[in-house]
């Protein structure tokens, strides 16, 4: 063990960390809160369920609750037709009776014919560069076929968990640790050094993969041999493009020309764009550089308004491009949407730096009816704000070579919800109200470097860790996901975020004007308070027909399916939070079944629920399992489940899964 590995993992586990670290939030700008304003924008069957909740206080859910569910429920409101999961938390997965879930690629699979075999005991950067990567979040589709049953699947792999990926790695041990005097005994996970093997290790495990799938007798498989398989990772050559491109704040030693750099990180939602490329969203970038910037560097303000450096990983003691003492501008050319073309191998992925500068959590569009394409994006981070995109030209569906640059022109918002239940979306346009040179934007390139220095000085609402952001092309609605805030303090609540010590987070559905996504006044409401909806504390609004297995905590990533039915995946469940695993619930936006909740499928112990993502018939759900096993004081050698293989020969994997229904049909109908 190397007591002087950079991530200092005190927490006993990395979740734990990222959490707390998370929890810190880096908004110090004093955009006005509303401590008195109370949210009174339930809707009626919120409202009930509210009530009610008062009524079971204490107990898990009263039987009068349960009464009106089954009733609820009998009324035949829900546009969802299952047999619900029971909640809880077990070493393995769930799904709903009557539908099946099969593995199809777990960390270390083969992406290519050639792969070597899996030998997790003798791994090497050259071997995963060539397997499937680590952490899978996002999974997007693209279809190779009118049927839909062949297709690209494209997977996110956020990021890694040393301690369950390395044998010999990380113990679990107990030290004596003196605060204010006072020894305490603390058990906790401590890892080992990381050497140059392990951290290019991790560095191939990072990015993402396209593979070939195709569905034969009802089941998908992989094509090793399809011709647009690919892993992407920290050695993927990536160009950079928009305003910021070719800009001294992102030019280096290596890079002089600021518009090349190597590989992604931590992506973790995205989108697939209507002319089919893959957007992979960087999200959490500040954890991966050390060091400290030269004395007197410009880049002080705005590294500590994105939490840089944060030494979650030891890179930069074997890449110098991760320590800021030495690759100072780095930071700058990490925390972008990057565009990959998945129909061509070669293809050179884009950053493009016109969506912005943040922790990126996902870059969901939708096609506007005047033909330019909306992005959705949340900065997840307490008290970071919601953003969209609007191209500056229209897609083109007949000219696919036409629309592979509207990502670099067009008009980023960011998200000021009002108390009247109005939003504005306010341009952050180089030259525009504070945007200038006076307060330090010499042009778009600086707006777009600092979107979030840029969102403080426009008033954007500040949110409780905004993340997957989903349009609804058939409603005109936008449901935008905040997992939860206990950093809100009383007096700080504001009427779209209006609860202090938000443990468990909420859903906001927007509604831009007439359908218009590029709409910059627009309305917006609460669908959904979540948590237990029996405890009159949480104030969780859950409508009365939601069962005690129905309800959840920590909204993330969520789908629409091809019926325009909302899904809803969550991150940080677990038997102490609570009382159930994280998992995909259904969740009803129309009509009187509104804010009703269903839990379809549920995750093994230890793991977030990510990906989800509906192929375009509805008939296949892909699920991303993230991080199993990794709960507690949990090592390669412990995990807390050896999910999925179940071989004291194999580690914990994470897995995409994919979930069909028995004898064929769609997800969720009767
Ligand atoms: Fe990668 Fe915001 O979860
Ligand atoms: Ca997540
Ligand atoms: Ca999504
Ligand atoms: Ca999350």
């Amino acid at each position: 063990m190397n007591e002087m590995s950079a991530p200092d993992r005190n927490p006993v586990n990395l979740t734990e960390i990222r959490e707390a670290e998370e929890d810190v939030g880096s908004n110090p700008s004093d955009n006005p809160t509303m401590g008195d304003i109370i949210n009174r924008r339930f809707s009626r069957r919120g409202f009930l369920g509210g009530s009610l909740a008062v009524a079971a206080i204490g107990s898990t859910v009263s039987p009068l609750a349960l009464m009106i569910a089954d009733e609820a429920r009998a009324e035949g409101m829900s546009a969802f037709s299952f047999d619900e999961v029971e909640a809880g938390v077990d070493e393995t997965h769930h799904v709903a009776e009557g539908y099946d879930a099969d593995v199809l690629l777990r960390w270390g699979d083969k992406v290519f014919a050639d792969s070597p075999d899996f030998d997790p005991m003798n791994q090497t950067p050259e071997s995963q560069m060539r397997q499937f990567g680590y952490n899978n979040d996002y999974i997007g589709f693209v279809p190779l076929d009118d049927v839909g049953d062949h297709g690209l699947l494209l997977v996110n792999h956020e990021y890694t968990n040393a301690e369950l990926m390395f044998p010999g790695f990380a113990a679990v041990v107990t030290e004596t640790v003196e605060k204010d005097g006072v020894a305490t005994e603390v058990t906790k996970v401590k890892t080992g050094e990381f050497t140059r093997d392990i951290v290019d290790i991790e560095m191939a495990a990072h990015g993402g993969t396209v593979i070939e799938i195709r569905k034969q007798d009802g089941k998908w498989t992989p094509v090793l041999d399809g011709g647009m398989n690919r892993r992407l990772h920290l050695g993927t050559e990536m160009m950079i493009s928009g305003p910021a491109a070719g800009h001294d704040r992102l030019r280096t030693t290596a890079d002089p020309s600021g518009t090349r750099v190597f590989g992604t990180l931590n992506n973790c939602a995205g989108g697939v764009t209507p002319w089919g490329t893959w957007l992979m969203a960087e999200e959490n970038f500040h954890g991966y550089f050390i060091g400290e910037l030269p004395e007197g560097h410009a880049e002080v303000a705005n590294y500590q308004r994105y939490g840089v450096p944060r030494g979650w990983y030891n890179w930069g003691a074997h890449h110098d491009r991760f320590d800021i003492s030495r690759t100072p501008n780095e930071p700058n050319r990490f925390g972008w949407v990057v565009e990959v073309d998945p129909m061509d191998p070669n293809s050179v992925p884009r950053k493009r730096t016109a969506l912005g500068r943040t922790k990126h959590e996902g870059a969901e569009s939708v096609v506007n009816k005047d033909g330019r394409v909306v992005f959705y994006c949340g900065d997840d981070e307490r008290f970071d704000y919601v953003y969209k995109f609007v191209t500056a030209a229209s897609y083109n569906p007949d000219d696919r070579a036409a629309n592979m640059d509207l990502l670099d022109d067009g008009t980023l918002y960011v998200a000021r919800f009002n108390e009247d239940g109005t939003l504005d979306w306010l341009p952050l346009t180089h030259g525009e109200g504070p945007l200038t040179g006076e307060n330090g934007f010499a042009s778009q390139a600086d707006v777009v470097i600092e979107a979030r220095r840029a969102g403080d000085l426009l008033g954007a609402t500040k949110m409780d860790r905004p993340e997957d952001v989903q349009p609804n092309a058939m409603t005109g609605k936008v449901y935008c996901m905040l997992t939860n805030n206990t950093r809100r303090k009383e007096g700080d609540e504001n009427a779209a975020n209006p609860r202090a010590n938000n443990a468990f987070g909420h859903i906001i559905e927007i509604n831009e004007t007439d359908g218009d996504f590029t709409s910059t006044k627009s309305t917006w409401e609460i669908l959904l308070k979540c948590g237990d909806p029996s405890v009159a504390e949480v104030g969780a609004t859950f409508s009365s027909a939601t069962s005690k297995d129905g309800w959840f905590g920590m909204p993330d990533n969520c789908a629409i399916d091809a019926d325009g039915r909302l899904w809803v995946s969550t991150d940080g469940n677990s038997a102490k939070k609570t009382g159930r695993a994280d998992g995909l619930w259904a969740v009803d936006t129309e009509g009187e079944a509104r804010a009703t909740s269903k839990l379809f499928f549920r995750v093994p112990v230890g793991a977030e629920m990510c990906g989800p993502l509906f192929d375009p018939k509805g008939e296949t759900v892909f699920l991303a399992v993230q991080h199993p096993g990794d709960e507690g004081l949990a090592t390669f050698e412990q995990p807390a489940t050896r999910w999925p293989d179940f071989s004291q020969d194999m580690p914990v994997r994470p897995s995409v899964v994919t979930v069909t229904k028995q004898g064929g049909g769609k997800i969720g109908m009767g």
